[in-house]
């Protein structure tokens, strides 16, 4: 994870508005510490939101500005391992996403060499290794082919050198895209940062490294240079700001009737044939398997229930335990599900798989993505950009395709009416929600059952109340509670039974709870405390799940915890 910015441009731009402003928007992929650089060689660097580092400091103009926001890894949150790294003489600066892995024996070679290190971090030996090889005689461009060869791990990197006016990039598995604007380039780690300054972009593949200055030239890792085409995206820019919500996560869960919608058109007309293939690739293929971490796992447990509804065998499995599941060949089918569409963790598993002719079908939400780049082709979830670190509609967009995919195949549903009901369970539980979330607000654990294809939603919701509310919970399936858990279950533990289409058997576990004291609480399209407008149990999932989201927002809010950006998360996890 980590958010990296740089920005090279012919005119004097403000640190405060350009620099740090674009590196906010990268905010979501980690806030423990944040710092910038700028091409006069000064530096600055502090613990905790960028907001804090904006508010402390100066402003001033520059041509050449690098900064970064950090989800540690390696070394603790502080202000000595918050980037930019520099030499001894400052003036070389760095910032870094990724894990140099043999960064102890890099260290032990430049600590032979004099180094000192200042910080506990893996990244500090980059402007080291540089100086070093500098002060040896050799070019910039030669270092970073030899640092290329000689490196291993995953990393994004800028570089510069003071008073130089040109950033070195280099990449392997950590996303960076250079964004091509009318007066500067900005290299980051996604289109987020950019976005509102251009819609022009170069996309790094892995192993190259590029020199930006006045102009741009590519390289591969052995120093030719490669042309790249850019692209042209598209990405709606209102979804930044948070309007008349208080926090972002409400915001997104209120999109969800208009995401939803924007999604099935598109998968009417723009996403047809995409839709169609995907079909298709599942009837021809001989295995079926779902990839994913997180909430985009338990989307793909709710795909895997809907095929098995249609007598179609498929698998998910948790990306980053793949390899001890499953073998893949190229009879075989990999489904990606990633919200952000950089999960190392899947990244990972995918570069595996390319290699065995498999084919690889993608649901991401944000495009031009690794993940996206790397499958044959994708359905795109259009949710919008997600700015909360826990995803709300960008999943609800993942089980409509789900859905969606189902229906081709079969499964009758109308998908149509979904925006609507989304809208109406809204308006018809959001103040119950609110009122429940008083009496839940000090509850140390939370017990979620489903069953059948509320099963990935008891998880989903659970999980949602670990990460925003810091509250226990377990999701689990319904008949699963007697055989252990229903022993931690005693007078006014909460929890959670989640009953479509009055579920017999879940209604005897929801009685089996209550029988041993359990304060219940019944989300239903029938009867309950909770209810969302009638639909098929596949439906139900969506709107259950927007109980859940309500819930550990309003259970946070209550407990005055950071909604939007929860201790020790980001959104995109690009380690592994
Ligand atoms: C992180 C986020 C989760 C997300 C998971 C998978 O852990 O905090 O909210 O579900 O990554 O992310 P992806 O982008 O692959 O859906």
């Amino acid at each position: 994870m980590c958010g990296i910015i740089g920005i090279v441009s012919k005119k004097s731009f403000s640190v405060k508005n350009d620099l740090l402003k674009g590196l906010k928007k990268l905010e979501y992929r980690g806030y423990d510490s944040c710092g910038f650089a700028t091409k006069e060689g000064a530096v600055e660097k502090s613990v905790g939101e960028i907001q804090l580092l904006i508010d402390s400091v100066k402003d001033s103009t520059t041509t050449l500005g690098i900064g970064h926001s950090r989800w540690a890894t390696h070394g603790g949150v502080t202000k000595a391992n918050a980037h930019p790294h520099f030499n001894k003489d400052k003036t070389l600066f760095a910032v870094h996403n990724g894990i140099i892995e043999n960064y102890q024996e890099l260290k032990q070679m430049l600590e032979k060499n004099g180094y000192g290190f200042m910080s506990e971090t893996d990244s500090e030996v980059i402007p080291h290794y540089f100086d070093y090889y500098i002060k040896k005689g050799l070019g910039i461009k030669d270092i970073m082919i030899k640092f290329m060869a000689e490196v291993k791990g995953t990393f994004a990197i800028l570089l510069f050198r003071k008073e130089d006016g040109r950033v070195y990039a280099m990449k392997r598995d950590s996303p960076l895209v250079l964004g091509v604007c009318d007066d500067c380039f900005v290299l980051a780690s996604d289109i987020y940062a950019f976005s509102d300054k251009t819609n022009k972009a170069l996309f790094f593949d892995d192993n190259e490294f590029a020199i930006i200055s006045s102009d741009y030239h590519f390289y591969n890792g052995n120093g030719k240079e490669i042309k790249k085409k850019i692209q042209n995206f598209e990405w709606s820019r209102e979804e930044e700001t948070k309007k008349n919500f208080e926090h972002f996560m409400l915001k997104e869960v209120h999109e969800q009737p208009a995401a939803s919608r924007r999604l099935i058109e598109s998968l009417k007309l723009m996403q047809k044939d995409a839709l169609k293939s995907f079909a298709e690739a599942i009837k021809k293929s001989k295995r079926i398997f779902f990839l994913a971490c997180g909430t985009s796992y338990h989307a793909s447990l709710i795909g895997v229930y809907l095929l098995r509804k249609l007598g179609i065998e498929a698998h998910t499995v948790i990306a980053s335990e793949f390899e001890n599941f499953l073998a893949v060949d190229k009879d075989t089918l990999v489904v990606a599900i990633s919200q952000s569409g950089e999960t190392m963790d899947v990244v990972s598993v995918l570069k595996d798989i390319k290699k065995t002719g498999a084919k690889i079908i993608s649901i991401v939400n944000v495009p031009y993505s690794t993940i996206q780049r790397l499958s044959d082709f994708s359905i795109e979830v259009l949710a919008g950009q997600e700015i909360c670190v826990a995803a709300t509609k960008s999943f609800t967009n993942q089980i409509v395709v789900m859905l969606a995919i189902a229906k081709e195949l079969g499964f009758l549903i109308n998908l149509d009416e979904i925006p609507g009901k989304i809208k109406k369970a809204l308006e018809d539980n959001e103040e119950k929600v609110r009122k429940l979330a008083l009496g839940l607000k000090d509850k140390k654990d939370i017990f979620v059952l489903g069953r059948g294809i509320s099963y990935p939603i008891a998880r989903e919701i659970a999980l949602k109340l670990k990460e925003i509310s810091y509250v226990h919970a377990e999701g689990m399936m319904g008949g699963e509670l007697k055989h252990g858990t229903i022993a931690l279950i005693e007078k006014g533990t909460p929890v959670i039974s989640l009953i479509p289409n009055h579920n017999e058997d879940m209604i005897s576990n929801t009685k089996e709870v209550e029988a041993r004291g359990a304060r219940t609480i019944i989300v239903s399209d029938t009867n309950g405390d909770l209810i969302v407008p009638k639909s098929h149990d596949a439906e139900f999932s969506i709107y259950a799940c927007m109980i859940g989201h309500l819930l550990s927002y309003y259970i946070a809010k209550e407990n005055k915890l950071p909604i939007d950006k929860p201790r020790n998360l980001a959104k995109s996890v690009t380690v592994k």
